[in-house]
């Protein structure tokens, strides 16, 4: 299930009588503030959190496996098992996809209900549609790991830049050199004067959102927690393809298709 993000707000009614119903609620939420609003819901409910460890030492993957194996040993055991994720649990998640996937391939019915994500809310805040320009989602350091194109017609949204470039896939935060690093690979498709936006969405009702503007030139020496995501607009206007439209208005005219206005 997907908590959404603003606590008490965002929960659908089904994604809430899901959680009523199961026998066992594990819970990987933003804070503890909405942890114990869950627990409300339900007798049963389980943090995931402890898995982390101090944080210092254990892998990130290594936890998420963890999560996994203790939500399968539930269904195993025959329990009705319900895992509640902030925002939407597919969206930047990798366990409840391969919780999915694991107990699929094991005969249980599995099934993945929506929340709202960072990504909703950033379109309403930041009042964005993501069809206007087209819009691109990347994972920081994913986008550090591979020679990936990127579109600067379309907005560039990248998650999880307050830890990019963890290699070590252990830390929760990098430092400014890291942030360089993403910088010098952007700049290759934007100018360094270009805006940078750096939002963080409510996550309690009394909450305003959090939007700061820079450029990228200055991205490095501004601090990002782990619950802010970056936008860049797009750096180029869009290009019309004058050859395909007029194959299309070709196709309009033997087909007999009344001309749009203008
Ligand atoms: C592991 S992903 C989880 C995303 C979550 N599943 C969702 O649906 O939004 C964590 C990343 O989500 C983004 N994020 C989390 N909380 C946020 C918030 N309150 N505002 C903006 N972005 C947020 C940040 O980019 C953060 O690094």
């Amino acid at each position: 299930m997907g908590l959404g993000m603003v606590l008490g707000s965002h929960l659908s009614p089904l994604a809430r009588s899901h959680i009523e119903q199961a026998d066992v609620v594990f819970a990987a939420l933003s804070d503890g503030v909405v942890e114990i609003w869950l627990e409300r819901m339900h007798s049963d409910v389980r943090s995931l959190q402890s898995y982390y460890g101090d944080g210092t030492d254990k892998p990130r993957i290594t936890t998420y496996r963890e999560w996994v194996d203790v939500m399968m040993s539930e269904v195993r055991a025959g329990k009705r098992v319900c895992a509640v994720f902030y925002g939407h649990p597919g969206v930047f998640a990798w366990s409840p996809h391969e919780v999915i996937r694991v107990a699929r391939e094991e005969g249980y019915a599995a099934h993945m209900e929506p929340g709202i994500s960072a990504e909703d809310c950033l379109y309403a805040d930041l009042g964005i549609d993501p069809g206007r320009t087209g819009c691109q989602h990347y994972e920081a350091t994913q986008l550090l790991f591979y020679k990936t194109p990127l579109n600067p017609q379309a907005y560039l949204v990248l998650w999880q830049v307050g830890l990019v470039g963890d290699l070590s896939m252990k830390r929760f935060a990098t430092g400014p050199e890291y942030r360089q690093v993403l910088v010098d690979v952007l700049a290759r498709d934007y100018p360094l004067d270009h805006e940078a936006i750096i939002y963080r969405g409510a996550t309690l009702p009394v909450q305003q959102p959090r939007i700061r503007t820079t450029t990228l030139r200055e991205l490095p020496k501004i601090d990002i927690s782990s619950e802010e995501t970056v936008v860049l607009p797009p750096a180029s206007t869009l290009i019309s393809n004058d050859e395909v439209v007029e194959r299309l208005r070709k196709l309009d005219q033997a087909l007999d298709v009344p001309a749009t206005a203008g």
